[in-house]
C-alpha cells in the first residue's frame, strides 16, 4: 500500500515516525472515554474534560507559561496564528514582525493590511540568518500593537533571540507574539522568563503529535476577540461568544483524540528532549560538514555558519541544477524524503536569492540516524558531482 522505506528527511513538515506507544495509548483513552468534554455533566463527559484540561496543563508548563495563562487549542499552528492576529488588530495598528516568517503570519497581517490598512514592518534578519533586536527596536511606533517572531526559521533553522527580543517589548510594554511551529518540543521555550506574551504552536512538528493539533498560549494579560463563533458548551442563552477563555476562542467540539494523542506525545518529548536535542545537533553538524566536503564545490549551504544556534535543519542549492530536480532525484534514484521549494516563506527565499525556485531543505528528526545522514551525503556527492 505504501511506497518502498524511504528515509525520511522533512520532518520541519511534519515529524515522521510518531512514537507508536503514545498514540496506542491516546487510542485506548479515547475508545475508553470518548464523550464530548464540556459538553455534559455527566460522568464520561467531565472525565473527558479533565483529560483535555490535563493536556492544557501540561501545555502551560512545557512552555513555562505564567500562572493564570490560557491554552486554547486550535487545528495548527497556521489556525492558531490566525485567531491571534485576527483577534487582536484594529485598524490604525502597526506591527512589527521579521522577513523570516512563514506565509501563517505574513498572509494574515497581508490580509489586514488589506482590509483594515493596519502598518506592517518586516525586519530584514542578517547574514547568518538571525534577526537582530535592535533592529526590532528600532522599528517600534506609539501605534505598535505587537512584535510577531518566528522563533526559528523553517528555511534555515535559525533559532532567534527570542528573551532579547522579549526584553526590548517588555521594556516599551507592547506584546510579544512568538510562533513556534519549528522550536516546540525540538528547544526549551520560557514564555514567563523570556517575555513572550502570546505563543502559537503545532503538535505534528517536534512536539511528535498527530496532525490536526495546535493552539495558543496567552499571558494572562492579553486578551483577544474571538473571530470564530459557536456551541461553547457553556452560556448557550448568551446570543455571542462568550467572554471566558478558553470558550471564547474555541468554538464547536474539540479534537479529542487529537488533543490526547498531543498530551502523550508531550510526555514523551519532555522526557528525552535533551537527548534528542544533542544527537539531532550531531547528526546536523555531520550534515553540514558532509556537504561541505562534496568535492564538486557545487553544494551551496545558506546560513549555516552558526549551526550551534539551529535546530536540525539545513538548506542548499546545487549550482546548475533546479532545486525541484534535486529533490526530485534524491526521492526517485536515493529513497531520500526532503522539501524543495519556498518552503511558504517567500520572504527568506526572496533575500537568499533563491526565489523563485527556492532550494532544498534537509530536516532531521528524534528518529534520524547517522545511516541516513551518510546516505544524504553520498547522494548529494553523487548528484553534484
Ligand atoms: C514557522 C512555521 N510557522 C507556521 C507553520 C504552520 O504550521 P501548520 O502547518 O501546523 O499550521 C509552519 C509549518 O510549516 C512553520 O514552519
Amino acid at each position: 500500500m505504501f511506497s518502498q522505506p524511504m528515509i525520511y528527511l522533512d520532518n520541519a513538515a511534519t515529524s515522521f515516525p510518531k512514537p507508536a506507544e503514545c498514540l496506542r495509548r491516546a487510542l485506548d483513552l479515547y475508545l475508553t472515554c470518548g464523550a464530548s468534554p464540556g459538553r455534559g455533566g455527566y460522568d464520561r463527559a467531565v472525565e473527558a474534560e479533565a483529560m483535555v484540561q490535563a493536556v492544557r496543563d501540561k501545555i502551560a508548563g512545557l512552555f513555562g507559561a505564567a500562572r493564570g495563562a490560557r491554552v486554547c487549542f486550535a487545528a495548527n499552528a497556521t489556525d492558531a496564528l490566525n485567531t491571534l492576529i485576527l483577534g487582536l488588530l484594529e485598524t490604525g495598528d502597526h506591527v512589527v514582525t521579521t522577513r523570516l516568517e512563514h506565509n501563517s503570519v505574513l498572509r494574515p497581517l497581508n490580509h489586514l493590511q488589506q482590509s483594515l490598512g493596519i502598518g506592517v514592518e518586516h525586519v530584514p534578519f542578517n547574514k547568518s540568518g538571525f534577526v537582530e533586536p535592535d533592529r526590532i527596536d528600532a522599528c517600534l511606533r506609539p501605534e505598535t500593537r505587537v512584535v510577531i517572531v518566528n522563533h526559528a526559521s523553517n528555511v534555515l533553522g535559525t533559532v532567534q533571540p527570542v528573551a532579547a527580543i522579549g526584553a526590548i517589548c517588555k521594556a516599551r510594554g507592547i506584546p510579544l507574539v512568538v510562533d513556534a511551529s519549528q522550536s516546540a518540543g525540538c528547544i526549551p521555550i520560557l514564555m514567563e522568563q523570556w517575555g513572550i506574551t502570546g505563543l502559537a504552536f503545532t503538535g505534528h512538528k517536534s512536539l511528535l503529535g498527530p496532525t490536526g493539533t495546535g493552539g495558543l498560549v496567552l499571558a494572562p494579560d492579553l486578551d483577544l476577540a474571538p473571530s470564530r463563533f459557536g456551541g461553547s458548551g457553556v452560556d448557550s442563552m448568551n446570543p455571542f461568544q462568550p467572554d471566558e477563555y478558553p470558550f471564547r476562542l474555541e468554538a464547536g467540539t474539540s479534537n479529542l483524540l487529537g488533543i490526547l494523542g498531543l498530551g502523550e506525545s508531550i510526555d514523551f518529548v519532555a522526557a528525552h528532549m535533551e537527548r534528542f536535542r544533542e544527537e539531532e545537533r550531531r547528526l546536523t553538524a555531520r550534515l553540514v560538514e558532509g556537504l561541505r566536503a562534496v568535492p564538486s564545490g557545487r553544494i551551496h549551504l545558506f546560513a549555516a555558519d552558526a549551526i550551534g544556534r539551529h535546530l536540525p535543519v539545513v538548506t542548499c542549492r546545487v549550482d546548475g541544477i533546479a532545486s525541484s530536480d534535486v529533490g526530485a532525484i534524491l526521492d526517485g534514484d536515493f529513497e531520500i524524503a526532503v522539501r524543495t521549494g519556498l518552503h511558504c516563506a517567500p520572504l527568506v527565499h526572496a533575500d537568499l536569492g533563491t526565489a523563485p525556485s527556492g532550494a532544498v531543505r534537509f530536516s532531521l528528526g528524534p528518529f534520524t540516524t547517522e545511516a541516513d545522514i551518510d546516505a544524504a551525503i553520498r547522494a548529494m556527492a553523487a548528484i553534484a558531482g
